[in-house]
C-alpha cells in the first residue's frame, strides 16, 4: 500500500526558555510566520514550495533556539512526506527517523517511517517496531492498524495480520459514517452514450463518453499518447512484482482474488506521468487537495489467465475518491481483459444478490453489467464515492480474464484527505485487541 502522507497541521508552540534581547523576539516571530506560511503552502497543495520553505526553516540558524523538538519533528515529518512522494526514499527516511527521535510520541512520523522501511527498504523487523508503537500511540487510527497488518504479513504472521486488517476496516467504517465529505464535485452521468468535447491541457480535442450511469463511468479515447504508453511500460517493466491483496493474504494459489503483476511509479520528475497527472486532474476538475493526494501510479500487467475478481477501490481508510484507469497495451481484440462493472449501467444489481453471486467468480462477474474494452490509449474513469460523501458500492468492478496476449494498464488514484478527528477517540473496543 502506498498511503499518501498526511500534512500535519498542529499549532506551533515554539518554546523560548530564556528571555533574551529583542532581536531574539524578532527571530521568534519570524519563525512562527515562516512556519505558518509553510504549512499553508503545503495545505494548498504546492508541495515544491512547501518543501523549500520547510528546508529553509531547518537551515536557519537564527530559528534554531526557538524551534522546539516537537515543532522540528512536525517540519521533518512534512518535508519527509513530500520527499517520499517524490521517490526520494533516503532523504525522507532521514527526516522521519530524526522526527521520531525528536518526538517519540509523534505517531505520524512512526507510521511514515514504518511504511517506508517495510515497503521501500524491506526492513520489516524495524518497521514492526515503529508500526506497533504507532498503534500504541493512536489505537483508534485505522491506517496504523492497516500498516501493522501489512508489516505482519511480510513477516508471515498472517493471523495477527488478518486481525489488524479487520480492526482497520472496523475503525474506518466508523470514521466514514461519522464524518463523510458531502458535496464534492463530480462529473455527472445522465445517459449512456452521451458525449462531451473536452480540450486537454496540451491542446488535444478529446471526447468524454458516458458508458455507465450507475455507477458513473466514462471513457476518453486516445487519452494516453503512444509515447506516454511506451514510456510508462518501459519504466515499469523492470519493477513488476506479483500483485498482492489483503484478502488473499498475498499468497499465490487457486483461490486468489487476482492474478497479475504490479509496479508503483512515482509521478514527480517523470515527463509522461506528470503529463498524465496534469491531464487527469484537469479532466476530473479535482479540487487542489484531492489532486495533491494522488497516489503513485499503479502499473498492472495481466498475462494469459490473469484477472482481478470483483472489488472496490476504496478501503475506507484509504479513501480513493476517483480512479483513472489507463489502458496501455494489449491484450488485442478478442483476448478479453475488459473492465466489468457488474452493477452498471443503471445500478440494476444494487439489491444484495449480484455482488454476492459474482464475488469469487470473475467469469460470472464479467457476464453482465457494463464491460469496458481495454483499447490501448483509452482511459476510463469513475468515482468510488457518491456526491453524498459515502462510499458508492456501485463502483464495484472486476478485471476480466485475459484469454491471450498481455494486457498492460495503470491505475491513477486521487484520494480524499485523511480525516482529522475533532472529537475525542471512542472508548476502547475489547474485541479489537
Ligand atoms: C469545476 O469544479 C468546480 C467546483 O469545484 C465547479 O464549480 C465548476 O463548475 C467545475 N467546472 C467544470 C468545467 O465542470
Ligand atoms: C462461474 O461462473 C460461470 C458463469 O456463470 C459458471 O459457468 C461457472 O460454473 C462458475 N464457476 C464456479 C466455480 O462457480
Amino acid at each position: 500500500m502506498r498511503a499518501p502522507l498526511r500534512v500535519v497541521l498542529l499549532l506551533l508552540l515554539c518554546v523560548s526558555t530564556n528571555a533574551r534581547a529583542s532581536s531574539s523576539d524578532d527571530d521568534r516571530a519570524r519563525l512562527v510566520r515562516a512556519f505558518q506560511n509553510a504549512l499553508a503552502t503545503h495545505e494548498r497543495g504546492d508541495a515544491s514550495d512547501a518543501l523549500r520553505e520547510y528546508e529553509a526553516i531547518l537551515a536557519d540558524a537564527s530559528a534554531r533556539p526557538h524551534l522546539s523538538a516537537k515543532a522540528e519533528a512536525i517540519l521533518r515529518t512534512n518535508a519527509g512526506g513530500i520527499l517520499y512522494q517524490r521517490g526520494n526514499v533516503d532523504a525522507s527516511r532521514a527526516h522521519f527517523k530524526r522526527a521520531t527521535e525528536l518526538d517519540p510520541s509523534h505517531a505520524e512520523a512512526r507510521v511514515n517511517l514504518a511504511n517506508l522501511l517495510s515497503e521501500d527498504v524491506g526492513s520489516h523487523e524495524d518497521a514492526l517496531t515503529h508500526a506497533r508503537e504507532a498503534v500504541r500511540l493512536r489505537p483508534d487510527h485505522a491506517k496504523s492498524h492497516h500498516l501493522l497488518g501489512n508489516v505482519l504479513q511480510h513477516l508471515g504472521q498472517d493471523i495477527e495480520a488478518a486481525l489488524r486488517f479487520k480492526t482497520a476496516e472496523t475503525l474506518a467504517a466508523g470514521d466514514a459514517a461519522a464524518n463523510a465529505p458531502a458535496g464534492i464535485f463530480q462529473i455527472r452521468a445522465t445517459e449512456v452514450g452521451e458525449t462531451k468535447p473536452w480540450i486537454s491541457p496540451d491542446g488535444r480535442e478529446l471526447t468524454v463518453r458516458t458508458i455507465s450511469v450507475t455507477p458513473p463511468v466514462f471513457r476518453v479515447e486516445g487519452f494516453v499518447t503512444e509515447r506516454e504508453r511506451e514510456a510508462v511500460i518501459r519504466k515499469a517493466a523492470p519493477e513488476m512484482r506479483e500483485s498482492r491483496t489483503v484478502a488473499d493474504g498475498g499468497k499465490a494459489g487457486p483461490t486468489r482474488r487476482r492474478k497479475s503483476e504490479t509496479a508503483w511509479l512515482v509521478t514527480h520528475g517523470d515527463d509522461a506521468l506528470e503529463a498524465l497527472s496534469t491531464r487527469a486532474t484537469a479532466l476530473l476538475n479535482l479540487s487542489a487537495d484531492v489532486a495533491a493526494a494522488e497516489e503513485r501510479v499503479q502499473v498492472l500487467r495481466y498475462e494469459k489467465g490473469g484477472y482481478f475478481d470483483v472489488h472496490h477501490e476504496s478501503t475506507a481508510f484509504l479513501r480513493r475518491f476517483a480512479t483513472v484507469l489507463y489502458y496501455l497495451s494489449g491484450p488485442g481484440e478478442g483476448n478479453g481483459g475488459h473492465t466489468a462493472f457488474p452493477l452498471g449501467p443503471h445500478g440494476e444489481g444494487t439489491g444484495e444478490g449480484t455482488v454476492v453471486a459474482t464475488a469469487g467468480n470473475v467469469t460470472a462477474a464479467c457476464e453482465g453489467g457494463v464491460r469496458a474494452a481495454p483499447v490501448p490509449g483509452d482511459a476510463i474513469f469513475f468515482y468510488n464515492f457518491g456526491v453524498n460523501g459515502r462510499v458508492d458500492a456501485n463502483a464495484m468492478h472486476a478485471a476480466c480474464e485475459v484469454t491471450g496476449g498481455t494486457k498492460w494498464a495503470a491505475n491513477h488514484w486521487f484520494n480524499l484527505a485523511e480525516r482529522r478527528r475533532r472529537s475525542p477517540p471512542p472508548p476502547p473496543r475489547d474485541e479489537l485487541r
